[in-house]
């Protein structure tokens, strides 16, 4: 059976590798985007794979969205919550924007895709749901009280659904990666990248297939006793 996956923020990053992780085995994939639609041209024709536009931060459009790819692709049997935003500032210089734009699109995202798709996969007895976090909503970050806050509601949006689908075959889990070399981490001023650097033992930036790599694990159809897990990728940067 074809198993089919929507990965949002699937066009760049972490989510494309994701997108061409699952892809190569086997699975249907959608790929969401929020804006970049030369982006998404080129990774569709390059991949082969999907785009589709929405806001995930917005509640409608993820259920429009949804039921466009599900009459297109049938049921989503994998959602992996992967797009997300920094508006990094300290506190002094953070707008309220800054804050409620992280909040939407990094938290509110996990409930406005994960709610139209948990009813289908508790009837259908099957469904498997990653939520990226961070490092950073682990261990906490100067300049990102808007993204750790987001982040670390993160691991207990997971934490919390997995109770509500583990008697159903579905299982939620999370992911919190450290700094990877997508162009999030590339906006980051050199001069604070080259220490953050320096703290990782592994001593270097990941790349996005390592993530991906981890997402492949946990969606699996033989990881069905993997919930309420979260598995932290980061090159040794926060160990607990
Ligand atoms: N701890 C303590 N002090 C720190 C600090 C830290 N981690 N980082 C900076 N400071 C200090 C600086 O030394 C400086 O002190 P002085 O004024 O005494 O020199 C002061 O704070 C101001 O620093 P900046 O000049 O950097 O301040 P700014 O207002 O220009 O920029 C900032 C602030 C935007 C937060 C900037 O520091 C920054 O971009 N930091 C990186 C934050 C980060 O790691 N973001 C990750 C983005 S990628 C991501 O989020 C993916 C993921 O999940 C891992
Ligand atoms: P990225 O390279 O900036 O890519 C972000 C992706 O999310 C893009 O496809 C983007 O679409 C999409 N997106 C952003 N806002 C959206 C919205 N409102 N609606 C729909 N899609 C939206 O980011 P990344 O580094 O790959 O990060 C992916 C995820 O991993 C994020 O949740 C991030 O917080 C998390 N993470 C990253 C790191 C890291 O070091 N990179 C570490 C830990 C966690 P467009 O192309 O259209 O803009």
């Amino acid at each position: 059976m074809t198993r089919v996956a929507i990965v949002t923020g699937g066009t760049r990053g972490i989510g494309e590798a994701i997108a061409l992780a699952l892809r190569d085995k086997g699975y249907k994939v959608a790929a969401g985007y929020g804006g970049d639609d030369e982006r998404a041209q080129e990774f569709t024709a390059a991949t082969g794979i999907p785009a589709w536009k929405w806001n995930v931060g917005d509640h409608d459009s993820c259920r429009d969205a949804i039921g466009k790819i599900e009459k297109e692709l049938g049921p989503a049997d994998v959602l992996v919550n992967n797009a997300g935003i920094t508006r990094d500032a300290t506190m002094h210089k953070m707008t309220y924007t800054d804050w409620a734009e992280v909040i939407e699109t990094n938290l509110s995202s996990c409930f406005n895709m994960s709610s139209p798709v948990f009813g289908g996969m508790r009837s259908r007895g099957f469904g498997r749901i990653v939520n990226i976090g961070s490092v950073n909503g682990q261990a906490g970050q100067y300049g990102q009280v808007n993204y750790a806050a987001a982040k670390s509601a993160i691991h207990g949006f997971t934490k919390a659904l997995a109770q509500e689908g583990a008697g159903k075959g579905v299982t939620v889990n999370a992911i919190a990666p450290g700094y990877i070399d997508t162009d999030m981490v590339r906006k980051v001023p050199a001069h604070v990248l080259d220490k953050i650097v320096a703290r990782i033992p592994v001593g270097r930036l990941g790349q996005g297939h390592e993530i991906a790599r981890g997402v492949a694990f946990l969606v699996a159809d033989d990881a069905g006793f993997i919930t309420g897990s979260t598995l932290s990728i980061n090159g040794g940067q926060h160990m607990y």
